[in-house]
């Protein structure tokens, strides 16, 4: 199917009371024109239209060469929109999939019953449909007697008579590309001084064109985002819609209510999410993990059978059966090796703990190689920054960190060194050896002394 896609983003979102473009606004954590895109690559190889106006710059910085631009510059209609990628489209394609950025919801196996329907339809166009009799803000969808979609009348225009016809108009449609661009010049001036995409069923059944509907079952799908009101519904939505696939797949949700799971991440099975917990970006996270309460969890990696309490992990990796928290801090580039615990009111940033390496309290551990099981004492502080640089400390296999050790970068300490409690460490501390003191000095050669 030779099929072409075209997305509407033009419109200012009035109704958002925002200066950012409508479609840059974030659902599940991505700008919402990237759920028209997602469905329009299901559709198709070739790269979708975007027409853009309001916010044009901010758009195109967002989505870059993803997409072909068209600018309508003045927002004069849906259907004046849809014009404004005639000459890129005219004659390159036999259907043109028409949708709207506001609609991010609606699946992609709607949109390919759209174009399926309109593939075997004889008339010029197809529409998605959806019966409901809460939704708002939907053009009404008028049938003629015999079944065909006879029109489609805008709310603000509808007689209160329509206004209770309880099948909307979604806001998806599949032309017969030749038809459409040949129609779309024909459209008539609606009340409200703009051109409706809407109008052109009433062109094609005046053209003695058949306009066939493939009615959605769910309603969720055409949550369209006019407020902020709908964009929280739209949240709430996509968020049960991501939970209920997690538990489908075998991973436990004490309470979907409060855990927040972007669609980007992923969970291993028998894994257990705890309450108000967020899963965020390219999250992954392995089998048999227990994560939360309180915890948020952005681009990280999670191995098998992890712990994390009361923690914020960002840019993150942890191997298996690490445990963290409660109350612990990673930043981009910290890594945990196998067996890794970390305890309470710590932080590591671009920094490797080995394996079993233990870092109980209170440490702040940033720009260091730490090997493996290795102790690091309450109040350890690598004190990676002096003003201009920073530098790098590393601790070796076995040693032991005293509490409130501060390591002055750049040191090392070797394999199985010790610090006293309250060493500033300014030198090199030698393996096997203990250093005390401010600045820490050697005071005694463990393998030396037997
Ligand atoms: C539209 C439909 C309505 C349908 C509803 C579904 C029309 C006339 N009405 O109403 O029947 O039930 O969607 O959600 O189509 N846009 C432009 N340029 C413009 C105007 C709009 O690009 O000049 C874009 C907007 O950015 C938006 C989309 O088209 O992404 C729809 O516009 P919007 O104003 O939200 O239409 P609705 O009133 O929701
Ligand atoms: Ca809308």
């Amino acid at each position: 199917m030779n099929l072409a896609v075209v997305i509407l983003a033009a419109g200012q979102g009035t109704r958002m009371k925002s200066s950012r473009p409508k479609v840059l606004h974030r659902l599940g954590g991505q700008p919402l024109v990237e759920y028209a895109l997602a469905a329009a690559q299901s559709l198709t190889d070739q790269r979708p239209v975007l027409v853009i106006g309001h916010g044009a710059d901010a758009v195109r910085a967002a989505l870059g060469e993803r997409v072909t631009y068209v600018t309508q510059a003045e927002q004069l209609g849906t259907g004046h929109a849809v014009q404004q990628a005639a000459p890129l489209l005219k004659g390159r394609s036999d259907y043109v999939v028409v949708t709207y950025s506001d609609m991010p919801l609606i699946r992609v196996e709607s949109l390919h019953a759209l174009a399926e329907t309109q593939a075997r339809n004889p008339g010029p166009l197809t529409m998605l449909t959806v019966i409901s009799e809460g939704l708002r803000d939907f053009g009404r969808v008028v049938r003629s007697p015999d079944g065909p979609v006879h029109a489609i009348v805008e709310e603000t225009q509808a007689t209160p008579e329509q206004k209770r016809i309880a099948e909307l108009n979604a806001g998806a449609y599949c032309f017969k590309a030749d038809w459409l661009w040949d129609a779309l010049p024909r459209l008539p001036l609606s009340p409200k001084g703009e051109y409706y995409l809407t109008d052109l069923v009433h062109l094609a059944v005046a053209d003695g064109g058949r306009v066939e509907a493939v009615t959605i079952a769910d309603e969720t799908e055409v949550i369209g985002i006019n407020t902020r009101a709908q964009l929280a519904e739209a949240e709430a939505a996509l968020r049960q819609r991501v939970n209920e696939r997690w538990m489908a797949e075998g991973v436990t949700l004490i309470d979907p209510a409060t855990t927040y799971i972007e669609p980007s991440a992923q969970l291993g099975r028998d894994t257990v999410v705890m309450p108000n917990t967020h899963i965020q970006g390219r999250s992954l996270i392995g089998e048999d993990c227990v994560i939360g309460p309180n915890t948020i969890l952005r681009d990280t990696t999670i191995g098998d059978r992890c712990q994390v309490e009361c923690s914020v992990l960002e840019g993150a990796f942890l191997a298996d059966e690490v445990t963290m928290g409660p109350f612990a801090r990673l930043r981009p580039g910290a890594r945990l090796e196998r067996g890794v615990r970390m305890g309470n009111f710590g932080e590591v940033k671009n920094s490797t703990l080995g394996p079993g390496t233990h870092m109980g309290h209170f440490s702040y551990v940033g720009d260091a190689t730490i090997g493996e099981h290795v102790n690091i004492g309450a109040g350890t502080i690598t004190c990676n920054y002096d003003g201009v640089k920073k530098s790098r400390t590393v601790i070796e296999d076995h040693a032991f960190i005293g509490s409130d050790t501060m390591l002055v970068a750049p040191v090392t300490v070797g394999a199985h060194a010790r610090t006293g409690a309250g060493a500033v460490v300014t030198k090199d501390v030698p393996p096997d050896s203990l250093a005390v003191g401010m600045p820490a000095r050697v005071i005694r050669r463990m393998k030396a002394e037997g």
